[in-house]
């Protein structure tokens, strides 16, 4: 086993914030926790796992490990416009920037140059685990599945699916066609036996799919038993569209039960204007939302009330959603959350803001629920993957500074508010080091 000491933070269901400033984490062979207890154990555990207590990694103390975050929404080709285009609302925004774009990735050099940037910067900046669309193009959503697996991400990969309402001619499929690339992507992307990545049926949203091709997916998605990623009730003129699309459906929520779309392998993301009632029913149906705050201030969206959907016990994980959110940070999601909570409790008095421990389990235990790893990933349980951060606050360059008596708990509420990829020295992925890149 390879052996680590010094402090660690992560997150349980009890606790958004457990802190140990010395403990001794075991990592096998295999990537897998093998113990994690008090430093003072260290004696017995050399016995008992028969390690040199001299080849022991010991950490700084102005150092810490913590679990890798988990960006339940990202949109992998949208990586080429972030940081611009944020003037316009939702539905404007995607006909006049993102469906041009997405459109380029027929180009698999183009597709291979911006998935090969998104993979990286997401995984310096702590990401270990990414739920990506890409675009409707099945080569190059393989490729991003291939880049993936080549820098050591977790991932699940989706082919968007969508046969209307685009202003961009070029950029749909016919809905025969995208029934059968969605199947071929799938096969293609499992023949890999990629380790860690995995296929996700992708509806992009309500609006640009036929109630035929929302069916198609469902069976697509039950038949294969995968993961679904879809959009829903982001922002006020898409709900009043899908209103009049699907007459018949009481809610926007409806109409992915119908479809067969809304199961416990399911992400939805934004929810800004999700009702209670539509709430219950993700809670029944154990499927999940991903908050994506930036992109909700940046595009004008709406504020998602978390208190709300956490008082639901619905699943919750926060993501990026580059490029409507203009940062790929799970760390600028962690604080975003925070000040879009903070912003709605000064509409509202009697409402409890997120805590920052609350968003950091968000990121992290609470993202892996979301995507159903909570069994392997999102904290330092034994049995599960080692995917972690070792977190230097004293690097060259370093935003943070310390003062004499800063505890862990302080260096890790600092690092959370304050830090960015150079304070992120290493990243592990299922015991892998992947950040450092290796040298292929
Ligand atoms: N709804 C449908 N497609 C998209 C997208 O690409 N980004 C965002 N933010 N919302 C969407
Ligand atoms: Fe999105």
């Amino acid at each position: 086993a390879r052996v680590y000491r010094g402090a660690f933070a992560h997150s349980t269901w009890d606790s958004a914030l457990c802190v140990f400033p010395d403990y001794l984490l075991g990592v096998s062979e295999e990537g897998k926790i093998v113990f994690f207890e008090e430093g003072q154990n260290v004696e017995s555990l050399s016995q008992e796992w028969s390690f040199e207590i001299s080849d022991i990694e010991q950490l700084e103390p102005h150092e810490f490990f913590m679990p890798g975050m988990v960006d339940t929404h990202i949109h992998a080709s949208q990586y080429a416009y972030s940081g611009t285009h944020l003037d316009l609302p939702l539905l404007d925004w995607l006909n006049t920037y993102t469906f041009p774009v997405e459109s380029r990735y027929e180009d698999l050099d183009f597709a291979k140059d911006v998935y090969t940037k998104v993979v990286k910067r997401t995984l310096c900046n702590g990401t270990t685990t990414a739920c990506y669309f890409a675009t409707i193009h099945t080569e190059a959503s393989l490729l991003l599945g291939q880049i993936a697996d080549d820098f050591g991400q977790r991932a699940f990969i989706g082919k968007v699916c969508m046969d209307r309402n685009s202003m961009v001619p070029d950029y749909k499929e016919l809905t025969e066609e995208c029934k059968d690339e969605t199947d071929r992507f799938i096969h293609e992307l499992l023949k890999k036996k990629y380790a860690l990545v995995k296929p996700v049926v992708t509806p992009r949203f309500a609006i640009s799919c036929s109630s035929t091709l929302l069916s198609n997916l469902g069976k697509i998605a039950k038949n294969n038993d995968l993961h679904i990623q879809s959009h829903i009730s982001e922002n006020k003129a898409e709900v009043q569209f899908v209103k009049e699309l699907f007459p018949d459906c009481t809610s926007y929520t409806e109409v992915y039960v119908k479809h067969g779309l809304l199961t416990d392998k399911t992400v939805m993301a934004h929810g800004c204007y999700l009702t209670d009632e539509e709430l219950k029913i993700f809670h029944e149906r154990g499927a999940a939302v991903s908050h994506c705050p930036n992109s909700n201030i940046s595009l004008i969206s709406g504020m998602l009330n978390v208190r709300n959907v956490l008082n639901h016990k619905v699943k919750l994980g926060l993501g990026t959603d580059v490029a409507g959110g203009y940062s790929s940070s799970m760390l600028d999601a962690i604080r975003r959350a925070v000040d879009t909570s903070k912003a709605l409790c000064m509409q509202d008095a009697h409402l409890q803001p997120l805590s920052y421990k609350e968003a950091f389990r968000l990121a992290t235990l609470g993202g892996s629920e979301v995507l159903s790893l909570d069994d392997r990933t999102g904290n330092f349980e034994v049995g599960k993957d080692f995917d972690a951060l070792r977190v230097n606050i004293c690097v060259p360059g370093s935003p943070i500074d310390l003062f004499p008596g800063d505890e862990p708990e302080v260096i890790l509420e600092k690092f959370l508010n304050l830090g960015d990829d150079r304070n992120i020295v290493e990243v592990y992925v299922a015991g892998k080091q992947v950040v450092p890149f290796p040298d292929f």
